[in-house]
């Protein structure tokens, strides 16, 4: 039997319990054991759960039963999980967890503790949710040079434009919708904001080159700003606008970044709609590959966390190494970023055109009726160029958005 801890019982501690209990045939005909939650570790009373005799308030007990030797981090933010998963990886124990916050602040000094202890600390279910994504780059592409990894990695946010692009509804509104139905955060600024995609592309980024990349390091743009008029531009033009965390990495360089794209009906992330997540990963020899599924959510996210038990059940005694050491990966300007540029400028084409064609060369003009605007598809550029150049348009720019087709 291997007994397990699992600390926080919200929404993901609790669905890790339900999926042990679910697929528990399942799971010890995999593993050959049972695997048990002997803790609950909340700092609340759970009076009538079915596991009310497992609830404890105090880690210590956890940390000090030398019994337990899976520990499940379901806390989310960064303290005091960090505290908690430090000592338990110092205490012998492993450590799963689904909290990119902690990763991405502490991914190198955990990983390192559980190399030096031979012990694992995992985390599957911090990117992507319930899609396999960590251990197929990890493992099954260990033999590629990953080139390049972009995707949809916010379900919020992939929500909420959804809503902007199908309804027409406003970013505000669409913003209530998902905080009426439990996506959104009360506080929604880690989604709305990309920090949570900053995370989750500075992981994949740290896994894909095996360097610690510091996520402050990382250009990072949310989605506050995206309007309805963006999405009337958007329908006529038969793109949509999601957004992004790319990285794309040559030699040493790696550009990382987090930004609002418009993206074409060609783009393969195009028809990924609602909360959904999905994640191209684009090798030397293999080409590119995608993986799409419940990028958040009870379930999908807890059953990421037991496939990280299952995967240490077969290696309690050793470590499975993850590639990521405590190199630095340093992260390359963003002016040095190549992109094609959707523009709304104040004003009439007709006037203003050839102004914007002296600046940006052949450019796709639209126009909606009736608006004292229009916009253009610029061709592509470092961000440094359209910088410079879009300086001369300052007073009349309403809108920039990064394109590809
Ligand atoms: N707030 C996150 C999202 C949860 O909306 O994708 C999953 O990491």
């Amino acid at each position: 039997m291997i007994q397990v801890a699992v600390m926080g019982y919200g929404t993901i501690g609790s669905g890790v319990v339900e999926v042990l209990e679910t697929n528990k045939d399942k799971i010890t005909e995999k593993t050959g054991k049972e695997i048990a939650v002997k803790y609950i570790l909340d700092l609340r009373e759970f009076p009538g759960d079915p596991h009310e005799a497992q609830i404890v308030h105090d880690f210590e007990i956890i940390e000090k039963d030398e019994d337990v030797e899976i520990v499940v981090e379901a806390m989310g933010g960064v303290n005091p999980a960090y505290k908690f998963a430090k000592a338990c990886l110092l205490a012998g124990k492993h450590v799963v967890t689904s909290n990119k916050a902690l990763v991405a602040a502490h991914g190198t000094e955990l990983l390192a503790i559980a190399r030096e202890k031979n012990l694992n600390f995992l985390f599957e279910a911090s990117v992507g949710g319930g899609i396999p994504l960590l251990r197929p780059l990890t493992q099954s592409l260990a033999g590629e040079k990953i080139e390049e990894i972009s995707g949809i990695l916010n379900g919020t946010t992939n929500y909420i434009l959804t809503k902007m692009a199908r309804e027409g509804q406003t970013f505000e509104e669409a913003l209530k919708k998902a905080q009426e139905l439990g996506y959104a955060e009360r506080n929604p600024e880690a989604d709305v904001e990309g920090y949570d995609t900053c995370r989750k592309i500075t992981i994949l980024t740290s896994l894909a080159t095996g360097k610690e990349v510091n996520y402050e390091d990382v250009p990072t743009e949310g989605i506050t700003k995206i309007t309805d008029t963006d999405f009337k531009y958007a329908a006529k033009l038969g793109t949509s606008i999601k957004l992004f965390g790319t990285s794309r990495m040559e030699g040493n360089k790696a550009s990382v970044y987090v930004c609002p794209m418009m993206i074409g009906t060609d783009h393969p992330l195009f028809a990924v709609n609602d909360v959904y997540n999905a994640v191209m990963v684009r090798g030397n020899t293999l080409g590119t590959v995608m993986f799409y599924g419940s990028g958040a959510g009870k379930l999908p996210t807890a059953s990421a966390v037991v496939s990280d038990i299952v995967e240490i059940a077969g290696h309690m005694e050793d470590n499975i190494p993850t590639g990521w050491t405590d190199e630095k990966q340093p992260v390359a300007p963003m002016g040095e970023v190549t992109f094609s540029y959707f523009l709304r400028l104040a004003g009439k084409s007709a006037d203003k055109l050839a102004d914007v064609r002296a600046a940006f060369g052949e450019a796709e003009t639209i126009e909606l009726p009736e608006m004292d605007e229009f916009a253009v598809i610029t061709g592509e550029m470092t961000e440094a160029r359209f910088r410079k150049l879009a300086a001369a348009f300052e007073e009349d720019i309403r809108q920039t958005i990064r394109y590809t087709k």
